[in-house]
């Protein structure tokens, strides 16, 4: 089946999304896509040694050289970007070279960010391989890296020339990132699509069983949904932050976990139970609905509570959010199914009724 392609239209920096199976292993699809003699193929030690020949192969003489770092959401640190911008230099890399993302979010934003910061932007192509990365983390442009103080204070924006994401990839993938995955998949039916979530309600089970049809139709509403929304919005003036929902709660999981034990999907997971639990209390969704969300993130075999973090805790990372203004915290809810909205106005006493349920021992 030939590749599908979903386009990312913002004028002369607009990108193609190549969706499909055994991409790596399509030379002239790869020589198109990247562009620049100098390359840095930046991935794990997890996914170099599964798919780096594939992308070193069909590059044929322009032979990357390769960083590969230590897995782990830790990597994405400063200092990890550093190392990766020493490589840069010691190679003498000029403005025309591009950096080459081989692996999942945490890859494709540290290695993106590398590339918007080095000589104040060359250019990164995404080639996502976890199903995360290929519905989110890919597209949009968002690179960067995590503070001790909070997740992703660090970072730019900086597009893609291109994202590749070849589904095969994600047949080596461990069931728990596919689960964490369908987090952000479900993100997008919750914010704007009632259709697609209710088709993510009857395709779960295919998805869960890596089924390539039900994944690539999952993958490419995704990416369609985000495009759409970056193309509106590429900078989070509004609509953008949507694309957040779950997120504040999500990030202070993680950030009070220290970035271990919990995977991000997960995290944002438990974070979209929250948020339709708020949204409730706010008297905005219905009970059916919350409970529609709790069936299908439950299904898709998710977490949704975080014992081990308390209210107090979990407050005090949210008040750190990028959306907060005027130091007050403005929260993504739901109005319904398929309708998010961002805002500040809500009654304090829901968000502290949400935080009781979800953070801490069951009292
Ligand atoms: P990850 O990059 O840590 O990958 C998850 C795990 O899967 C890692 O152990 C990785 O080595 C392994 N892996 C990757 N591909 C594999 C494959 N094909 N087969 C086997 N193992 C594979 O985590 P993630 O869930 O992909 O990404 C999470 C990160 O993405 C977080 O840091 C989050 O903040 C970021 N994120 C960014 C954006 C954005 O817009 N920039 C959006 C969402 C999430
Ligand atoms: N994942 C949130 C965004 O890209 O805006």
């Amino acid at each position: 089946m030939p590749a599908q392609i979903v386009t990312v239209e913002l004028r002369e920096r607009s990108y193609p999304i190549y969706i499909g199976r055994d991409l790596l292993a399509d030379p002239a699809l790869l020589n198109r896509c990247i562009p620049g003699r100098d390359l840095l193929l930046v991935s794990n030690t997890i996914v170099a040694p599964l798919y780096a020949s594939h992308v070193v192969a069909a590059l044929g003489a322009r032979r990357p050289v390769e960083v590969v770092l230590p897995d782990g959401e830790a990597q994405k640190s400063l200092s990890v970007v550093a190392r990766v911008i020493d490589v840069l230099v010691a190679n003498r890399f000029g403005r025309d070279a591009c950096v080459l993302a081989l692996g999942g979010g945490v890859i494709g934003d540290l290695a993106g960010f590398a590339a918007a910061t080095y000589q104040r932007g060359i250019a990164f192509v995404q080639i996502p391989t976890t199903l995360l990365a290929q519905v989110d983390s890919s597209v949009g442009g968002k690179t960067g890296v995590n503070h001790t103080g909070g997740k992703n204070l660090i970072g730019a924006f900086h597009q893609p020339s291109a994202v590749i994401a070849d589904t095969r990839t994600l047949e080596s993938l461990a069931p728990r990132e596919l689960r964490a995955g369908l987090a952000e998949v479900i993100k997008y039916g919750l914010i704007c699509d009632p259709e697609f979530f209710a088709w993510l309600e009857g395709n779960l089970e295919a998805l869960l069983a890596g089924d390539p049809a039900a994944l690539a139709h999952a993958i490419r509403r995704s990416c369609e949904i985000k495009a759409g929304i970056v193309r509106r919005d590429e900078r989070e003036q509004g609509e953008r932050a949507h694309l957040n929902l779950g997120h504040t709660f999500g990030h202070a999981i993680e950030s009070a976990t220290g970035y271990t034990g919990w995977l991000h999907g997960e995290a944002v997971g438990a974070g979209l139970m929250m948020a339709a639990d708020m949204s409730q209390r706010c008297g905005w969704l219905r009970d059916a609905d919350v409970q529609r969300v709790r069936r299908l993130l439950e299904r898709a075999g998710l977490p949704l509570r975080a014992a081990e973090v308390t209210p107090a805790v979990a407050r005090d990372f949210m008040s750190i959010d990028k959306k907060a203004m005027n130091r007050r915290l403005r929260l993504v809810l739901l109005r319904d199914i398929g309708r998010a909205c961002v805002t500040a106005d809500f009654p304090p006493s829901a968000l502290e009724a949400t935080l009781s349920a979800h953070f801490g021992e069951h009292r």
